[in-house]
């Protein structure tokens, strides 16, 4: 009779959980976190490994896995921004230069966000591209409640950047990951749009 009442008790439950609450609790929770209110400090490695452990079981077409990393730290970021500032007109205004040497500075790493283009181009581009992102989106998600932040920017001229990152002709930088340690964050709004209003469902 107990163990009757118990299953019985367990398919409720889980009728209710179709979706555990706990996961769509976290990825409301992601968010932007901007260097600006990092604190500078440098992550250990070995959280960084784990992040890139978790973007690496992102789903992909025929597998290809197309995601690749690049991280930077310590000294490398400065050459990094450096190149990037070299590459970029547009950043060798002092005021943008010091903006981004300054975004540098406050993040613990830079992830170079790399795709691999399959060789025999056995799936469209676009689909290596959204497997990146969603590789992407298992490092942000990771961050949630955790003093780890971090945002993807798409600098111009990232494309100037493949010999510096030493790709090779089928790999392309998607953008940068600025990741750092934050003490606090200030609430901020993002204007979702309604998507309840824009689905449409067909029965
Ligand atoms: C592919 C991609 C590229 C992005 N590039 C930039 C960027 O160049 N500069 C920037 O400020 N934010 C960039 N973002 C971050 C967005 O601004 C941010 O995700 C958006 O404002 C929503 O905020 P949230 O991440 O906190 O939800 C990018 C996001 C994605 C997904």
């Amino acid at each position: 009779m107990g163990i009757y009442y118990n299953n019985i008790l367990k398919i409720i439950h889980n009728f209710n959980k179709m979706i555990n609450n706990k996961i769509s609790a976290i990825i409301k929770a992601r968010r932007s976190i901007f260097p600006s209110q990092f604190n500078g400090q440098k992550i250990e490695q070995e959280t960084i490994l784990e992040l890139i452990k978790n973007a690496n079981t992102a789903p992909s077409h025929k597998l290809t896995q197309p995601w690749f990393f690049k991280v930077f730290s310590g000294s490398s970021k400065t050459s990094l921004a450096q190149e990037l500032i070299k590459q970029n007109q547009l950043l060798q205004h002092t005021q943008k230069k010091d903006k981004l040497l300054l975004k540098f500075q406050n993040s613990s790493h830079i992830i170079c966000i790399c795709m691999q283009r399959d060789k025999t181009k056995s799936i469209p581009e676009w689909e290596e591209i959204a497997a990146t992102a969603m590789a992407v989106q298992n490092i942000w998600l990771s961050c949630v409640d955790s003093n780890i932040g971090g945002y993807w920017s798409t600098p111009k001229g990232i494309e100037k950047l493949n010999k510096f990152l030493n790709l090779k002709k089928n790999e392309r930088c998607l953008g940068f990951f600025y990741i750092g340690i934050y003490e606090s964050i200030k609430e901020r709004k993002i204007p979702r749009k309604n998507i309840e209003q824009e689905t449409e469902w067909f029965d």
